[in-house]
């Protein structure tokens, strides 16, 4: 396939060779009154972000995109769609590696064979309800890892290039969002826990000022992560990295 995938309604594509980041351009064009399903797929960027302000090298041949999403639900439940997306993408990746182990880590990132080979990140336009959601896919390269292992589609098995990662993503995404939409999170919450690594076992949480070790029970129907302590004490986890313990 090129590089430039033909993609499902509503998403319609514009490819760019260089940017600095999707999710800035997919702001820009917020602004010019872009609409719901405009997707930006890059070639390389320059100034690729990660979560908590993190560096996300974004070297050609890997999948760095950003879609323009109107939830229809309220802003408050949009953080919900990082775990819509993740299960989509967990899906479409399983699909194009089928020999290797995809699962879902809390809160927005993938991971092939226990090394991440994708991450998500999701913030507002500024403008009316408008969400970004950006997604890199780890695939010709695994780029230095910051904090953890990491892996890429090729090192995976996968043939697939960023385009078909794209074009597979959005056959689910397209009606995980409907559901989603339709129904809320419960369905969600369910199926991205299907998906999930480490449930029901031990996990470390690393906090702001604090790492906490406790069993992953699950998710609260917000999204927030279940955190069971040794003391008993059941934890709300709102932002944080997971780690699990080494096998
Ligand atoms: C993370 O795991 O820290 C999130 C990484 C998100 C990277 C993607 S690449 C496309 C989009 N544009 C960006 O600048 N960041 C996201």
């Amino acid at each position: 396939m090129t590089q430039q995938p033909s993609l499902p309604p509503p998403f319609h594509l514009t490819f760019l060779d260089c940017i600095d980041s999707t999710n800035e351009e997919v702001k820009r064009l917020a602004l010019g009154g872009a609409d719901h399903g405009t997707v930006v797929q890059a070639g390389e960027q320059t100034a690729g972000r990660g979560r908590r302000g993190r560096l996300w090298v974004s070297p050609r041949g890997n999948l760095h995109c950003s879609f323009l999403l109107e939830p229809g639900r309220p802003l408050s439940e949009a953080a919900q769609l990082s775990f819509v997306a993740g299960l989509s993408l967990a899906e479409a990746l399983t699909e194009l590696c089928p020999q290797a182990e995809i699962r879902c880590k809390w809160p927005n990132d993938l991971l092939c064979n226990g090394r991440k080979i994708s991450g998500m990140l999701l913030e507002t336009t500024g403008i009316g309800q408008g969400i970004v959601l950006g997604i890199g896919v780890n695939i010709l390269a695994a780029p230095d890892p910051a904090l953890y292992p990491t892996i890429c589609v090729r090192d995976a098995g996968g043939s697939a290039d960023a385009g078909e990662v794209l074009a597979a993503f959005c056959r689910h995404f397209g009606p995980w969002f409907d559901r989603w939409r339709e129904g809320g999170f419960p369905a969600i919450r369910a199926a991205w826990l299907g998906h999930a690594r480490g449930l029901g076992g031990e996990i470390h949480v690393r906090l702001e000022n604090q790492t906490l070790t406790g069993i992953f029970a699950g998710l609260d129907d917000a999204g927030a992560l279940l955190l069971d302590l040794p003391n008993g004490e059941r934890r709300l986890i709102l932002a944080g990295d997971v780690f699990f313990p080494a096998m």
